[in-house]
């Protein structure tokens, strides 16, 4: 009967399944007692490990959106606008210019999440509190208002940071430069006054 051999080979094929299954369950416990548990730690380690990787290597080419962005600005001089001596301008590019506009050169730890991460968030602040390239673009109320909070951090040597000297001891001022910016945000503070004073009589 094709009905009774069918239901015979099915149950017969399944036996044999069964039989297949057990020995496959039995080799592998057998294969996993004789295995010694501190290789498959390692195995794991050693996927953990690579898995970091591939997200460190995600994460500092994705997550990166700064010094991928070099601004059209990158080589104008700072403070447009102002009235600025060279030596002036010089202390400011090279203390504060990597914060405060758009010359930022990225150092090498800025390349690497998670430096990159600190560096941008530094930056990115620093440039919406005072944004050098741009200073055109403030008005002159304003303008006055940061040249006498560029004299007092100056002065009480708040700026630049004192984690980004460590890494960059040259941005520090030196005494001379610290007397040479403050005046001169004084005078730049007057011509301002004056100006806008002058132009509200007119
Ligand atoms: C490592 C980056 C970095 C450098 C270099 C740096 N600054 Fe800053 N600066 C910042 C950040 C970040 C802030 C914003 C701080 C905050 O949000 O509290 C800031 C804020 C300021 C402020 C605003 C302070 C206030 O009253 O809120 C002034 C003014 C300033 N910086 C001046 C300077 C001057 C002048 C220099 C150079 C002598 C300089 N900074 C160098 C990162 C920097």
């Amino acid at each position: 009967m094709p009905d009774k051999r069918g239901h015979q080979t099915r149950s017969g094929n399944s036996g044999a399944a069964r039989r297949v299954l057990h020995r496959v369950r039995n080799e592998t416990e057998l294969h996993d007692l004789q295995k010694p548990s501190l290789s498959r730690k390692t195995a794991r380690l050693r996927i953990a490990l690579l898995s970091l990787g591939v997200l460190w290597m995600l994460a500092t080419g994705f997550v990166h959106p700064l010094p991928h962005t070099i601004s059209e600005r990158a080589t104008s001089p700072l403070f447009p606008g102002a009235r600025i001596t060279p030596s002036v301008a010089q202390a400011f590019n090279r203390a504060c210019g990597n914060c405060h506009s758009e010359k930022t050169e990225w150092p090498w730890y800025a390349q690497v999440a998670p430096g990159s991460w600190l560096v941008e968030s530094d930056v990115k602040r620093a440039r919406k509190r005072m944004n050098l390239s741009r200073w055109e673009n403030v008005d002159p109320t304003d303008q006055r208002l940061l040249l006498s909070a560029i004299a007092t951090v100056v002065e009480n040597r708040e700026m630049p940071p004192r984690r980004y000297l460590m890494l960059h001891p040259k941005a520090k001022l030196t005494a001379d430069e610290s007397v040479e910016v403050i005046e001169w945000t004084r005078t730049e503070r007057r011509r301002l006054r004056e100006s806008t004073d002058g132009a509200a009589t007119q």
